[in-house]
């Protein structure tokens, strides 16, 4: 599938619920409204329009939120999936996850297919994991984390820059995946959603003070590492770990932007910071044919724009994307 740009899209993202069991400052308001279960697709369906997806030339799956992983027989999906793989059609199917329910499903991950998991973690300090996410619990978290390594799955940790927050934790998170042998992605805060109470300017902390910062306790060496993401990695020599900065804010890099999300509904976003969208429930359900629905799916990759409208401006609106991080899952 090659867009009007030129680009090969390649990775789908698939948001399986809008509902999650934490309500991260950053991502959702406390008091959410969640979509009616009636407008949810069903797990056959996102089965149904995944694969036309893996035929028309996606490689990389990844499941999101929400969380995936408070999907009712969310496995039943991910098992289907799997098949994917089996068959050399698919190179990767993985979850980006908020970690409490991994005690649980670990090792039925593993024994999926899932090789790879990327786990949201802003802070190793308890109380301030539960102001973060307004209720969660830490340590339900990590064991789920150390289940999923004991599972032989490996882990990617993200963590989402927070001025005043967490800004002067990285560093200590950084050895401790190091220590625990741990990739570590870190995250600028993007405008997405009304939020409530919180202000994204002052949040919003820029990544190159934060490598600077880390730079001062780590030797960080560029490398040519790429897993289908926007993260740019480098090496950790202290570790041997990678540590990846994802910088839609300071350095854009949608010019290699290889993915398109679709979310539990069946709309198709084109692009994460930008509303344009294409339904492929209509043409899911019109026919038993794919047909229809192969022809949308290249209607709307044909129109898939340059790239995001993410601004951090006092001066401006705040909000440049009105839907919520958690209708696509980031
Ligand atoms: P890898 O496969 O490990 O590279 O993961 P990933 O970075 O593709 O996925 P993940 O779900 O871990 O996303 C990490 C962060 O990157 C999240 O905050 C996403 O919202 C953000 N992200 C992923 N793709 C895009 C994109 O196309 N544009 C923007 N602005 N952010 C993105
Ligand atoms: N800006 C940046 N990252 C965000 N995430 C959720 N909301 C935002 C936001 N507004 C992150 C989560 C998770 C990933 C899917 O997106 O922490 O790691
Ligand atoms: Fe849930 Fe992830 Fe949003 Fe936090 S960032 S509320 S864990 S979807």
């Amino acid at each position: 599938m090659l867009d009007p740009f030129g680009r090969t899209v390649s990775y789908l993202r698939v948001s399986v619920t809008d509902r999650c069991d934490l309500r991260c400052v950053y991502c959702m308001a406390e008091d959410m409204t969640f979509l009616p279960k009636k407008d949810v697709l069903s797990l056959e369906e996102l089965d149904r329009l995944c694969s036309s997806f893996v035929d028309l030339g996606v490689r990389k799956l990844r499941l999101t939120g929400g969380e995936p992983l408070v999907r009712r027989n969310i496995m039943s999906l991910i098992r289907n999936l799997g098949r994917h793989l089996d068959s050399g059609k698919l190179d990767e199917l993985t979850l980006t996850t908020n970690g409490t329910q991994l005690g649980k499903y670990a090792t039925e991950l593993y024994d999926a297919g899932v090789r790879r998991l990327n786990v949201s973690l802003d802070t190793l300090d308890p109380q301030k994991f539960t102001a973060i996410t307004r209720w969660g619990d830490l340590a339900k978290v990590l064991d789920g984390i150390a289940a999923a390594k004991a599972a032989g799955l490996e882990i990617k940790i993200n963590a989402v820059a927070l001025k005043g927050v967490n800004e002067d934790e990285l560093a200590d998170m950084l050895a401790w995946c190091g220590s625990l042998g741990y990739d570590m992605t870190i995250i600028e805060v993007m405008p997405m959603g009304d939020i409530g109470n919180e202000d994204r300017v002052d949040q919003y902390l820029p990544l190159s003070l934060v490598r600077q910062q880390l730079a001062q306790r780590f030797t960080l060496t560029g490398i040519d590492y790429k897993t289908g993401g926007p993260a740019r990695y480098v090496r950790v020599e202290e570790t041997g770990r990678k540590l990846g900065f994802i910088t839609p804010l300071t350095h854009n890099f949608c010019e290699s932007c290889n993915r398109v999300r679709l979310t539990c509904t069946g709309t198709l976003y084109m692009c994460l910071g930008q509303e344009d969208a294409a339904d492929l429930r209509a043409p899911l359900r019109a026919s038993e044919s794919d047909e229809p629905l192969r022809e949308a799916i290249l209607e709307a990759i044909g129109r898939k724009p340059k790239g995001h409208d993410f601004i951090i401006d006092r001066r401006s609106s705040n909000v440049a994307v009105p839907r919520h991080m958690s209708v696509t899952g980031g």
